[in-house]
């Protein structure tokens, strides 16, 4: 990667988790190729099912959209049953993949370990590693947010030579589907902190070139407050991507933060 500090592409990513089906992901990303139009800013990013994905890769082929897997293994091929290769998500056409979201971590036990390996293996195969890190809502009560994320970076990064071509995804386990949002200092402060441990891992301008992107509870009236902080790149969204009304609309604030 070279050290020419370019600017942040701003990201709006839907993980839709395990919902719709490859018929409904497929119509509702033909209403988001209209939506977008020819734009490639903000940058429109979907994480569908695993079942769905190679519709959705077919589905927004030719078009500035985008589309990842929720999670792979570290293994591409292998004795794995049920597991999900990063070599045939990228044959698909998939582009990103996210890794250690906070519910692999918590209900499969996936530790930061993993994602470390996970990390390797998403990046020799040619997808771009969307890292999920954020604390808990003790942990936070207890002001530990900058120890959990440090401890999350340092133990992810310590796996291998992590090439500096990933996405970091702070998302705060208390923000996830509770509907209380980080505010927008609060938020901002966590991401610069990240910021300040990759300045510090990989250097200024390798440092500045990662995108760094906000999940928790985004919605349409909140976005653009999260979207106008410096240290915010772009949104992992979970409820309020499943209606292409409301992505629509944060995707339209996110257009309009410069403003
Ligand atoms: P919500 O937007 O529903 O809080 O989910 C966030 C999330 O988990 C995205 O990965």
């Amino acid at each position: 990667m070279s050290s020419v500090i370019s600017k942040r592409t701003f990201t709006v990513a839907g993980n839709w988790k395990l919902h719709k089906t490859p018929n409904e992901a497929v119509a509702f990303l033909r209403e988001m190729v209209s939506t977008v139009g020819s734009s490639p800013d903000p940058q429109l990013v979907i994480f569908p099912q695993a079942l769905a994905v190679d519709q959705a890769c077919r589905a927004v082929h030719g078009t500035s959209l985008s589309i990842g897997v929720q999670n792979i293994n570290e293994a591409v091929e292998g004795a794995f049953t049920g597991e999900i290769s990063a070599r045939v998500a990228r044959v698909l056409g998939c582009r990103f993949a996210l890794i250690g979201h906070s519910e692999r971590r918590r209900l499969f036990h996936e530790t930061d370990e993993d994602c470390g390996r996970k990390i390797l293996t998403a990046q020799r195969e040619g997808l771009v590693p969307v890292l999920c890190v954020g604390e808990t809502a003790d942990e936070n009560r207890s002001g530990q947010t900058a120890t959990v994320l440090d401890r999350q970076l340092a133990a992810a990064f310590a796996v291998g030579d992590v090439d500096p071509s990933l996405v970091i995804a702070y998302e705060p386990v208390w923000a996830i589907g509770t509907g209380q949002v980080a505010m927008p200092e609060q938020a901002q402060a966590s991401h610069a902190r990240i910021r300040q441990w990759l300045r510090v891992r990989i250097g200024d301008a390798l440092a500045e070139r990662v995108p760094v992107w906000y999940g928790g509870s985004v919605k349409a009236d909140n976005a653009l407050e999260l979207a106008k902080q410096p240290d915010i790149d772009g949104f992992l969204i979970g409820g309020a991507a499943l209606s292409s009304t409301s992505l629509a609309q944060i995707w339209r604030k996110a257009h309009d933060r410069g403003r």
